[in-house]
């Protein structure tokens, strides 16, 4: 059993929400194998522990991209926050503002970039899916542009949606889901359609924008259902890359051999994920891809990684295997769900905790010091 304070907020989360919003958070691909071996094996992963070294002083921040974080932590793109938690995309990003760390606002919110960005203090970080819509990307682009938006995070591992049995099961898709939703919606006592979507009926704020009127649930499900490209190659990321003239990373590799091509590619920085074990279940979990990345490309791009991180010590351990930063998902979107901007926040001064115990209890003064030199090597027992 996997205990930290992510898991607490997932069992809170399980009571508050709709059983179709719960399982479209907690949930994976066809038989969730990956999306099991994210968080098992990385928490899995042991750590070399040293003493007696006066770590009274403990520098947790780091800099990224130009732009100095607390944490070596972001806030990973997750779509329809605002469903979770009142206007939820508002609510994360103000969280991970005053921790002073980055907030990334997927494509497919509620609220949109003009409603997110200004309030933070700090640039937002945008992530864009590729879509056969281009004139939806450009338009998007030149918003997250026009907003301040620092970071483009390219998503390119959903080429195709993945299998994901459990929305068809919970209601949030398939035939009869509205209906099916709506009858989950109305038996939660401390949940509504208006709670979880400010009593604008299914409105996704970044698609609305740029279609001049409200788009809901089901009109995006069919959108976005006709839009994904499964043409996509690194030569039609080229325009981007000419349109975005700050930093550019492209999530969702777990393969040497694409970490090469995106250091070819002039890509600031990758995110090594697998989308959570939401896309193809069978592959690798990140914790078991990041080495031999890290071994490939370190040093020529920044390595980001995300897939299974539940607490701080994950977090160290994710260092400790070869990124540079890492980016929480289910981790906040929990504690997002049970209790808003107040729930993030607890999220993060608790994973602030568990850093600097890893970290004091491996002697690892800084971010910069935590190396594949703290990984343990096997023992036999
Ligand atoms: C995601 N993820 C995601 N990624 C992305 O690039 N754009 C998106 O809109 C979304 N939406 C989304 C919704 C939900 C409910 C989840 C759980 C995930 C993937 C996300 O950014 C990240 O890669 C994973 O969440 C990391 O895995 P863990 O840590 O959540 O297990």
């Amino acid at each position: 059993m996997i205990i930290s304070a992510a898991t607490d907020y997932r069992e809170a989360a399980r009571r508050r929400l709709p059983p179709f919003l719960f399982h479209y958070i907690d949930g994976g691909a066809y038989a969730e194998h990956t999306l099991r071996h994210n968080v098992e094996d990385l928490s899995g992963v042991a750590l070399r522990q040293r003493v007696l070294k006066d770590m009274s002083q403990l520098d947790l921040s780091t800099e990224l991209f130009g732009e100095q974080l607390a944490l070596p932590v972001a806030l990973a793109p997750v779509g329809l926050c605002g469903m979770f938690a009142r206007r939820g995309e508002t609510q994360a990003a103000r969280a991970a503002d005053k921790h002073g760390i980055p907030f990334t606002l997927s494509t497919v919110s509620v609220c949109s970039i003009e409603e997110v960005a200004p309030v933070m203090k700090r640039p937002m970080w945008f992530q864009l899916y590729v879509l056969k819509d281009r004139g939806f990307m450009k338009n998007a682009l030149e918003r997250a542009k026009a907003a301040g938006c620092s970071t483009l995070i390219f998503t390119v591992d959903m080429p195709v949606p993945g299998a994901r049995y459990r929305d068809a099961h919970s209601g949030m898709s398939g035939p009869n889901a509205a209906m099916r939703r709506y009858l989950q919606a109305v038996t939660r006592p401390n949940w509504s359609w208006d709670v979880g979507l400010h009593g604008r009926p299914h409105d996704l704020g970044n698609i609305s924008a740029y279609f001049g009127k409200q788009i809901g649930l089901e009109d995006y499900m069919g959108w976005l259902g006709a839009n994904f490209d499964p043409s996509i190659s690194w030569k039609d990321l080229e325009w981007i890359r000419d349109f975005w003239e700050g930093p550019m990373v492209i999530k969702g590799i777990l393969d040497p051999d694409d970490a090469r091509d995106a250091v070819r590619f002039g890509a600031d920085g990758i995110v090594v994920s697998n989308h959570g074990g939401r896309q193809l279940d069978g592959v690798l979990s990140s914790a078991r891809a990041l080495p031999a990345i890290a071994d490939a490309v370190k040093g020529q791009l920044k390595i980001l990684a995300d897939s299974g991180v539940r607490s701080g010590l994950d977090v160290v351990r994710m260092l400790a295997l070869g990124a540079d930063s890492v980016m929480l998902g289910r981790a906040f979107i929990y504690a997002l769900a049970t209790a808003g901007e107040a729930g993030v926040a607890n999220l993060l001064n608790l994973i602030e905790k568990e850093m600097r115990v890893a970290m004091t209890l491996t002697s690892t003064k800084s971010v910069a010091e935590i190396s594949p030199d703290l990984l343990a090597k096997a023992v036999q027992a």
